[in-house]
């Protein structure tokens, strides 16, 4: 007889920040030091797809990445987002004595990402939000998003943004426990359809600091760091809440590029500094300036901004711009940076937040 399995398969999309989460006040329960809000890119094209499965003839949890197994017991972050939702599991199997004891079997974790891992590209935001939503659909637990993204957020902080589509808060919060540090939705992304981003594959080699790491050292020796958090990102999150609530790119493009330079600037204030920018990253910075330096608009004399860059813990490049001016966009930046003719693709057009291989 054959033994029952019980197996859910789930997608999630990868988010990109435009106000960076850089800093934990507390580094078990990942609570940040800061809030922060992204957004997240359709699931057409980068994702991370994950199958669990639950079988009593399981003796151990197992988990597969990109097709090579990976040591469970040596990650406190998967431990954290398994142990949390199998307890729940037990809670609603101790209730409800029909249930099959899922909770007691070894679970099976297959995760695929369909493009870089680890090269700051937010792999560990995709790959947590479909572990905890492919954990909560198969234990079937009644939790809402905002329940699923603080499981989700004690994996990698970022993922907690990937349990929403469009445009998400992080919010820091205030307590010791973490039950007011989740994510909730400032807008869909029907919201403001006009709205592209331009993935720029700028180099896709394994990043050399982990954010985990890089970020304890920020908080621990860079004075830019706590000025930013006090004085600068509270007021951004207001200023850019506004700005998406109205779609004034404008001031979303403003502020996008002055977070992305002020967040590796703190890396660089940090001892040793933390480098994540190359000269490709640095060349494409100028691009957009001198982009959108070209139009000037006749009534105020000033640039109109037409295009925002900004950068994770890695060299990609993410460019958000509106739709109209995304051809020209592209057309620049593979005049600029060609293909390397031994990758397949470099940069990525989106459209509405969906990504398609240039
Ligand atoms: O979630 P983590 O630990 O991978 O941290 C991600 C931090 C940044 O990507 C650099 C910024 C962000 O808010 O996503």
């Amino acid at each position: 007889q054959t033994a029952k399995v019980y197996e859910v398969t789930v997608t999630a999309p990868v988010n990109i920040a435009v106000i960076k989460y850089w800093g934990k006040r507390n580094k078990k329960l990942i609570l940040p030091t800061n809030p922060s809000l992204s957004c997240t890119l359709s699931q057409d094209h980068l994702h991370t797809c994950t199958t669990v499965r639950a079988s009593p003839t399981f003796d151990r949890d197992r988990l597969w990445l990109n097709c090579v197994e990976e040591r469970i017991e040596a990650s406190e972050r998967l431990l954290n987002c398994i142990t949390a939702t199998r307890q729940l599991r037990a809670e609603l199997e101790s209730k409800d004595p029909s249930l099959a004891p899922l909770s007691k079997w070894g679970l099976h974790i297959c995760s695929q990402n369909n493009f870089p891992t680890a090269a700051g590209l937010a792999s560990s935001a995709s790959g947590y939000a479909a572990l905890v939503s492919a954990l909560a659909k198969l234990f079937e637990l009644p939790l809402s998003e905002e329940d699923q993204s603080k499981i989700a957020r004690t994996g990698s902080g970022s993922a907690c943004r990937s349990m929403f589509g469009g445009f998400v808060a992080w919010q820091a919060g205030e307590l010791d426990d973490g039950g007011d540090s989740f994510s909730y939705q400032v807008a869909p992304a029907t919201h403001w359809p006009d709205l592209h981003a331009l993935i720029c594959v700028v180099s896709d080699a394994k990043k050399g600091v982990s954010s985990t790491s890089g970020m304890q050292t920020t908080v621990q020796t860079s004075e830019l760091f706590p000025t930013r958090c006090r004085d600068v990102v509270p007021q951004r999150m207001e200023a850019m809440k506004r700005a998406i609530l109205d779609r004034d790119f404008e001031t979303f493009a403003t502020i996008t590029m002055k977070d992305s330079n002020q967040f590796h600037a703190c890396c660089l204030d940090t001892y040793p500094p933390i480098f994540y920018l190359n000269d490709a990253s640095r060349a494409i910075i100028q691009l957009i300036h001198a982009f959108n330096n070209q139009k000037v608009d006749p009534a105020t004399g000033k640039p109109v901004i037409r295009a925002a860059y900004t950068f994770d813990a890695g060299p990609n490049a993410v460019i958000y711009a509106p739709k109209g001016a995304m051809r020209e966009l592209v057309q620049l930046v593979t005049y600029f940076f060609p293909k390397p003719i031994d990758r397949p693709s470099q940069a990525y057009y989106s459209d509405q937040f969906g990504l398609f291989s240039e």
